[in-house]
């Protein structure tokens, strides 16, 4: 579900291989593996086409990710991967476009329900940014990059081969539309039609072209790291990014699972996710996770239950002096937290990104408007 693997199927050739190698083989896949993917080689395909990966590798991967990566079935599944039919890149977005392409993912988000996954893909090709460098696309940020394979297969983006299908369709009927501001509507969407705030967005960022433009690994936040204070300071004041909003974004796992085979973290079920909706599985931080509201930030207060999930990083926004401030802040009031919320997420959505127009295209109203709840 989350990751909607329940519309992913396996090609007759998949089939077939795994027959082959057998259970013991396919055990060790992480379900992103298991699914239909789509693969274009970035010598062979036209430097726009998204070269789709399955193995991980991660500060905070297992063992059966590291299995894969010397599995002899994944060179065969990789040579059995049907080419995708990817539309060329647009130099930036069209405004027509990107309104209809609004209406499919909210159609997507109704049957297969997956709001979480479609906002950790917008934060990973978001928060790569780096505010040191000033050369785009070197600097990283929402630039579509993580549709190649390369960035792909970081470690911190085990599973999100999973959106990326999911969002496919879409891009291929939107010629009109770039990767870089669809998953950011992807994400923007999702949060609001899971009951969040409406996001002040604005659209016409520009895709790079070339898997050489990806950032290299490391960018992204660890979720286990021995100072997860200091480590959070690193990664987002890299990003430009500060205490307030490292609070406020965090609460962007009131959606959501994690995976054990894909993070490493979390438990393989909880009596939240065991039957879906979707694909069963993986521990949410939340009761109600495809709701989006503060219950992220009481739950953790109170941790009222072993079966929802506190990573490291997220138990130190109540230990932390700072980051206590906002947490309670939120976890007293809701409405609070949604402002800060829409505001730090639309300023997430626009890190390192190039606008076509610079002023980039602005949907409905005036991006930066002042916050309204969209539910
Ligand atoms: C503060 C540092 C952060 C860390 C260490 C972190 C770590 C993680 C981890 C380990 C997972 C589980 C992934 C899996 O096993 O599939 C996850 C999931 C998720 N993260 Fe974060 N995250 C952070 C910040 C954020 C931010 C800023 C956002 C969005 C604004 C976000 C949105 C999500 C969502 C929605 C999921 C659920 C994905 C799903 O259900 O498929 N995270 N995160």
């Amino acid at each position: 579900m989350a990751d909607c693997l329940s519309h992913l199927t396996l090609s007759p050739s998949q089939k077939t291989m795994a027959s082959l190698t057998g259970a013991a083989s396919s055990r060790l896949l992480p379900a992103a593996s298991r699914a239909r993917i789509h693969l274009s080689s970035p010598s062979s395909a036209s430097s726009s086409r998204s070269p789709l990966s399955l193995s991980s590798s991660s500060s905070y991967s297992i063992s059966p990710l590291k299995c894969l990566r010397s599995s002899p079935f994944v060179p065969h599944f990789f040579l059995n991967q049907k080419r995708s039919s990817m539309s060329t890149v647009a130099a930036a977005s069209d405004p027509v476009q990107l309104k209809s392409a609004r209406e499919d993912i909210k159609e997507l988000l109704k049957s297969k329900f997956c709001h979480p996954i479609l906002v950790r893909l917008g934060w990973h090709d978001a928060g790569t940014y780096n505010k040191n460098i000033e050369e785009w696309p070197k600097r990283g940020g929402a630039d579509g990059s993580i549709r190649f394979e390369v960035e792909l297969k970081h470690g911190a983006n085990a599973g999100l081969v999973n959106a990326l299908n999911l969002l496919q369709p879409i891009k291929d009927k939107y010629s009109g539309v770039t990767y870089a501001d669809l998953f950011q509507l992807a994400s923007a969407t999702a949060i609001e039609e899971a009951g969040g705030p409406k996001i002040p967005m604005k659209y016409g960022r520009v895709d790079v072209s070339a898997p050489e433009d990806c950032p290299e690994e490391g960018r992204l936040p660890s979720a286990g790291p021995p100072k997860p204070a200091d480590h959070l300071r690193e990664v987002f004041y890299r990003m430009g990014l500060n205490d307030q909003e490292i609070v406020a974004l965090s609460g962007a796992h009131t959606l959501g699972r994690s995976r054990p085979d894909r993070s490493g973290w979390g438990k393989p079920e909880t009596k939240y996710t065991k039957s879906g909706p979707g694909a069963p599985g993986g521990q949410s931080w939340t009761a109600e996770w495809l709701k989006f509201d503060n219950s992220y930030f009481t739950d953790i207060k109170e941790r009222r239950d072993e079966d929802l999930l506190v990573l490291p990083t997220d138990a130190v926004i109540f230990e932390d002096s700072s980051f206590k401030v906002y947490a309670e802040k939120y976890a007293a009031d809701q409405e609070a937290f949604f402002k800060d919320y829409a505001e730090a997420h639309a300023k997430l959505s626009n890190l390192g990104a190039k606008f076509d127009p610079p002023q980039g295209i602005v949907l409905d109203g005036v991006a930066g408007e002042k916050f309204v709840a969209a539910n």
